[in-house]
């Protein structure tokens, strides 16, 4: 049995999650943004690479049936109707919706990882449910990859710890995993940190998250178990 971690999408090679069971994180906010809307109703998220392919997507879309969601620089993008806040997915915006989502580095990772079998979102706001599905997944193809979104190309802790997470969780009770580098790195973090909210509450993201007034964002999105949907991406939706 087999798991790798990739602390970037650009980690991995063309091919490499092709069906094999793939988790994509992006704790600090998207993934955590995408599991909040889909509990509350959204019809689907549609993950874009960049905000123009957003809006082009939507552009022969009916007006009421669909939001327009994401940011640059963790801002809410110009014209859109939503930010990259979780706290913005509530029912009364999201419920019966096609939320179109572009993020900085969050939603590029999903769309990257399409050809993963599953490929499921996660989050700490979703993680039991996430681990109970991981593990029925990772089960059947005995092959996981989880793919932390990373920020602007590069490490992010709290993706990482996440990541280190589940393998630590998915492990459990099997006498043997082959690990990737990267998968043993993640791991030795969950021994650096007692919990999520130090973890996250460490992490560059939260820094500039919390500078820009999105403090109670980081506390939602270090918040475990919130919610028990483990929303799932397939044909460009996450449903
Ligand atoms: C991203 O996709 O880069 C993040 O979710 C950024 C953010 O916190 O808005």
């Amino acid at each position: 049995m087999k798991i790798d971690v990739f602390f970037t999408p650009l980690g991995s090679r063309e091919g490499d999650l092709a069906g094999r069971g793939v988790v994509v994180i992006d704790v600090l906010r998207a993934t955590t943004t995408i599991v909040a809307a889909i509990a509350h109703g959204a019809k689907a998220v549609i993950p874009a690479a960049t905000a123009e392919e957003a809006v082009r997507m939507t552009a022969n879309l009916e007006r009421d049936g669909f939001l327009l969601a994401g940011e640059r620089r963790a801002v809410r993008i110009e014209g859109f109707a939503l930010g990259n806040s979780p706290l913005e997915m509530t029912p009364e915006a999201v419920l019966g919706r096609t939320v179109f989502l572009a993020t900085t580095n969050g939603t590029p990772a999903l769309v990257a990882a399409q050809g993963g079998e599953p490929v499921l979102v996660g989050a700490a706001v979703n993680f039991s449910a996430l681990v109970e599905r991981t593990r029925a997944a990772f089960g059947t193809s005995g092959d996981l990859a989880i793919v932390c979104a990373g920020r602007e190309r590069q490490f992010a802790l709290e993706d990482a710890y996440a990541a280190g997470r589940l393998v630590k969780a998915v492990k459990r009770g099997r006498r043997r995993a082959d690990l990737n580098d990267a998968a043993r790195v993640a791991l030795g973090l969950t021994d650096d940190f007692a919990d999520w909210e130090t973890a996250l509450g460490a992490s560059a993201a939260a820094r500039q998250l919390i500078d820009l007034d999105f403090a109670d964002d980081v506390a939602f999105c270090a918040t475990q178990d919130r919610f028990d949907v483990v929303p799932t991406y397939a044909d460009r939706r996450v449903t």
